[in-house]
């Protein structure tokens, strides 16, 4: 998760913009990013801020926790890839999986995860973890999440907080991808930035509170160096479009949970917060099953 500050345009989901290894001479546009591109930006992006990223934001984190949001649920309490009780001896697929803090929650249940992402240097930070720790290392793979590097049905659960869904260009390849490698019947749970915060400016404060862009407008958000080269991409999709992905690669969506802000959760992240949760959602949890 992160948080961009989509000015001038709107903005986005989990963000970059406020991170280390970004130049202030970046520009910020809406603007058409194919798939290559958004793939070397997010991978470079990522190596470069992961540091940051794991500073700020792994405390909320935690080493060992599988939270969905920066509303802070918990599959712990939520059970969306099903009962927890159930996770045991399950072959779990993480998709943008950061320092896989939500993989080594699952293992603590019983379940055998591995954890993908594009970034390397994140996977560097789940060894230092498991390392801190004295544990087994967590099964790391790096690869784009539009090419997942496995056989056919070689997972019982896929998953993914905030993970490569809001980066990619072409995400009904990636639900394709999912479907492809998930046995039959079996869950794909992800969450993403809200769709109806890009029609928002980015901000916690009440001037996060106005639409000042059209939620239909998918252009996706760009940062670009003087190049014009992209630095970080971010992808917008309609709820309407998610579902659709969801169903044209052979998905059954079971729920769509929007996380409301917790009464007693002061803790900002970006542009979520205590006031705008209060009026508007900030997460979208899609809870599907591959149905064929
Ligand atoms: C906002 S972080 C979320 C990480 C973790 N799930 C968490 O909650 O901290 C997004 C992650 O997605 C990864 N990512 C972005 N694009 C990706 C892609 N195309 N394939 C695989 N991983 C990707 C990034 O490297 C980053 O680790």
């Amino acid at each position: 998760m992160m948080t961009v500050d989509t000015t001038p345009g709107n903005s986005a989901s989990a963000g970059a913009g406020d991170a280390a290894g970004d130049t202030d001479e970046d520009l910020a546009l809406r603007r058409q990013a194919p798939a290559e591109e958004s793939s070397r930006a997010s991978r470079h992006w990522w190596d470069r801020n992961a540091d940051e990223y794991q500073d700020e934001h792994g405390a909320f984190l935690g080493d060992d926790r599988f939270t969905w949001c920066p509303e802070g649920l918990d599959e712990a309490d939520a059970q969306l890839l099903g009962p927890t009780a159930e996770l045991a001896g399950r072959e779990v697929l993480e998709i943008g999986a950061g320092a896989a803090q939500c993989s080594r929650w699952l293992r603590a249940q019983g379940a055998r995860p591995v954890a993908l992402d594009i970034s390397h240097r994140q996977l560097q930070h789940s060894r230092r973890i498991d390392l801190s720790r004295g544990d087994v290392p967590i099964a790391l793979v790096q690869a784009d999440a539009a090419v997942l590097p496995f056989a056919d049905g070689s997972f019982d659960l896929a998953c993914s907080a905030y993970g490569a869904v809001p980066f990619s260009a072409d995400t009904a390849a990636l639900m394709r991808e999912v479907h492809r490698v998930l046995r039959p019947g079996r869950r794909w749970v992800f969450s993403v930035t809200h769709p109806i915060r890009w029609a928002f400016p980015d901000e916690p404060g009440v001037e996060g509170l106005t639409a000042s862009a059209s939620y239909f407008d998918r252009t996706p958000y760009v940062e670009q160096d003087e190049q014009g080269r992209a630095s970080y991409v971010e992808h917008h999709r309609t709820l309407g479009d998610r579902v659709r992905e969801l169903v044209a690669a052979g998905f059954t969506l079971l729920d769509l949970v929007e996380p409301e802000w917790p009464a007693e959760l002061q803790q900002e992240w970006g542009g979520w917060s205590p006031l705008r949760g209060r009026h508007l959602p900030g997460t979208a949890i899609f809870v599907s099953e591959r149905s064929s």
